[in-house]
């Protein structure tokens, strides 16, 4: 059977600040200078769900791209949409919220949630320049 992998492009907008209750406020600025200004600022993001899987003979997919569309968006999308990551993001709470924390987050959430298929790989684009890449790996 082939092995394939099956990539759908999600968007959304979200707000955030990066500052870390565990530096000091000198700390923050320091680190993450503009991007710790106290009232956050916005991005719009691109995600980039992949699912590994063999195609259904009778089909031929490895998972219908109208449930991968509404279970992401459901589990997911619609809870980081036009909200501010961390005020109004339950899972974000406590996380500084740049990108390699939101996809690592982001794969707690949907490795299971999916019917057919396996999760292979999220790659969130903050900006069309910052990217960070998770496939659920731990060390
Ligand atoms: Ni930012």
């Amino acid at each position: 059977m082939a092995i394939v992998y099956l990539t759908r492009r999600f968007h959304f907008s979200s707000s955030h600040r990066l500052h870390s209750d565990m530096l000091d406020e000198k700390t923050n600025i320091e680190i993450f200078g503009q991007c710790n200004n106290p009232y956050g600022h916005g991005h719009n993001y691109e995600l980039e769900v992949t699912i590994k899987g063999t195609p259904d003979p009778a089909t031929g997919m490895i998972i219908n791209l109208y449930d991968l569309k509404k279970i992401v968006n459901e589990k997911l999308i619609s809870s980081v949409d036009h909200k501010h990551l961390n005020e109004d993001v339950d899972f974000m709470r406590g996380i500084v919220p740049t990108a390699e924390n939101l996809v690592v987050e982001f794969w707690q959430i949907l490795k299971d949630a999916l019917p057919a298929g396996e999760l292979y790989e999220l790659k969130l684009f903050e900006t069309p320049n910052n990217v960070a890449l998770y496939r659920g790996e731990w060390e």
